[in-house]
């Protein structure tokens, strides 16, 4: 368990540990941690919830066949997907995803899948929309990550990213009197806790374009994540004047929270239909079964479907 010194974005992380497995980089693991009640539960982050539905609304085709979310937790933003015909919410936490089902009954639109986003467990050229919002600042190999992504997206996809920018204006004020010694200028990113890292919005568009995304439009959110602010100023007047502000993110980035609208832009392949899962670790397409287990006809592996939750977390033994 990590015992770590202070606030990043407001979550305290004490209930998260660090898991490591052979060739992949490090994982923040969340199973078993209060994160929903924790973080979101009793209204202190109203604002916060708020301003990034208003950024993702503008950002996300609002319908479709095939939307998947990484690192979508407990299912905070699955009411967002209500246009598309089938969500994959996608988590390395299995208890959080299950905290996603008890939210969202039967649902069937919902597919909840437990895996790592350095071995997606689907076909090449499959979703139509990616969400990712506040999981990045946990991805210790960026580009790693995008190029996963950048593999399950259709031609023409939209991949919605939100991530931690440190090139914002507090970090700025905390530097320039002495309080921080990173710079917030600096495009390297910044793991001031032990996986957990803010980024340059620069440095974050050129790994996008790196994996071959075609970055656009771009949000600036959360321009008033001040506890006093949040106290004595209504969240409605908060979120309607953060709102207004976001518009101004393609000229500058002040913010600690930033979203960016990609495209999927090269030629690609898409999905077979009926295609859908694959094996996380040799990529061959895996047979639709109505089984428990889910076998892999290229390496052999068998994969877990069990209480509900695709498990591609580690191979059944
Ligand atoms: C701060 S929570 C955010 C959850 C959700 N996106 C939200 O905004 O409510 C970060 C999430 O990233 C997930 N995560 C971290 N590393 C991951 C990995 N390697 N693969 C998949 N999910 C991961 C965690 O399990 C956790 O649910």
């Amino acid at each position: 368990m990590l015992g770590l010194p202070f606030e990043f974005r407001g979550e305290r992380l004490r209930r998260v540990s660090i898991t490591d497995m052979k060739d992949l980089p490090p994982v923040c693991d969340y199973e078993g941690s209060d994160y929903r009640t924790r973080f979101w539960e009793g209204g202190a982050r109203a604002y916060e919830d708020r301003v990034e539905r208003v950024a993702l609304r503008r950002l996300m085709p609002q319908s479709g066949k095939t939307l998947i979310e990484i690192g979508a937790g407990f299912g905070r933003l699955a009411d967002e997907y209500t246009g598309y015909e089938k969500v994959v919410l996608f988590d390395y936490s299995r208890t959080l995803l299950h905290e996603a089902q008890a939210q969202l009954g039967n649902d069937p639109r919902f597919i909840y899948v437990a895996g790592n986003w350095y071995r997606m467990p689907f076909v090449a050229g499959l979703f139509e929309t990616i969400v990712q919002v506040r999981t990045l600042h946990h991805a210790a190999d960026v580009p790693a990550v995008f190029n996963q992504l950048f593999r399950i997206a259709r031609p023409r996809a939209t991949y919605v990213l939100e991530f931690a920018s440190k090139h914002h204006l507090k970090a700025m004020a905390r530097y320039w009197t002495g309080r921080q010694d990173w710079s917030p200028f600096s495009h390297v990113p910044e793991e001031f806790v032990e996986l957990n890292y803010d980024f340059h919005p620069r440095w974050i568009l050129e790994r996008l374009a790196g994996a071959g995304f075609e970055p656009g439009r771009m949000l600036t959110v959360s321009h008033f994540r001040m506890a006093l602010l949040k106290k004595v100023v209504p969240t409605e007047i908060l979120v309607a004047l953060d709102s207004f502000a976001q518009l101004t993110g393609d000229w500058w980035q002040l913010t600690p929270s930033v979203f960016i609208r990609n495209r999927h832009v090269s030629p690609g392949e898409t999905a077979d239909p009926g295609m859908f899962f694959a094996c996380p670790e040799c990529q061959t397409a895996l047979e639709a079964s109505e089984e428990a287990l889910l076998g892999c006809s290229g390496c052999l592996q068998q994969w877990r479907f069990r209480d509900g939750l695709y498990d591609f977390r580690e191979p059944v033994s």
